[in-house]
């Protein structure tokens, strides 16, 4: 059973460096998350002190898989809404170093974010994801419900657009 934590935001300022690499190295590894190659670890630091932020704010909750003391997993619920949706959570950046995939890093940390959303009070999830992309694979199995695809809604890290697949999941009663 892998170490999966919640961060509070002090913790995950300490965690920086590590989530820094994991971030950079799944943009180099290809994936579509947000940020465009070249892409540096440090070039990471503003996201992650952002977020950092968020979870303080109490708008983000974080989670990381640590493997021999190292952040090598992680994945976030945008847990602030609008006031008419109090209960939908956005589940954010599932990231895992390619060092460590395959050991079912994912789904342990999908499973901890879902029950960290219900404990807030989150009845639903959403999400997106590149089309065609590993984790597009990953949802189905995980128990979340395919809407539909976006054609070029965002870009591939090295150039060209790719499509977007939106998932909900119903996480409580
Ligand atoms: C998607 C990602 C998070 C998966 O991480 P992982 O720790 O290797 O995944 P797990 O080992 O927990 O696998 C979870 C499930 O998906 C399956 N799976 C893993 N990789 C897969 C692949 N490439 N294709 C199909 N299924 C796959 C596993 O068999 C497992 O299913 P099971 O539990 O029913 O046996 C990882 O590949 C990654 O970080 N990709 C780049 C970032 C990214 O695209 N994130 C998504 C942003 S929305």
């Amino acid at each position: 059973m892998p170490d999966i934590r919640l961060l509070s935001a002090a913790d995950a300022r300490g965690m920086l460096s590590d989530l820094c690499d994991v971030l950079a190295d799944c943009v180099n590894g290809g994936a579509s998350v947000g940020f465009m190659q070249p892409y540096g670890s440090a070039d990471a630091l503003p996201y992650w002190q952002g977020v950092a932020d968020s979870v303080e704010s109490g708008a983000t909750l974080l989670l990381v898989a640590v493997i021999e003391g190292r952040a090598v997993g992680t994945v976030q619920v945008g847990a602030a809404q609008m006031p008419n949706q109090p209960h939908r959570g956005d589940l954010k950046k599932l990231l895992v170093h390619r060092s460590a995939r395959g050991k079912g890093l994912a789904r342990h940390l999908m499973e901890a974010a879902e029950r960290e959303a219900a404990r807030i009070g989150k009845t639903l999830l959403v999400l997106d994801t590149a089309t065609g992309s590993d984790a597009e694979a990953i949802y189905p199995r995980l128990g979340w419900q395919r809407v539909g695809v976006v054609p070029d809604y965002a870009m591939w890290p090295g150039g060209g657009f790719c499509d977007t697949t939106i998932f909900y999941k119903r996480i409580a009663g």
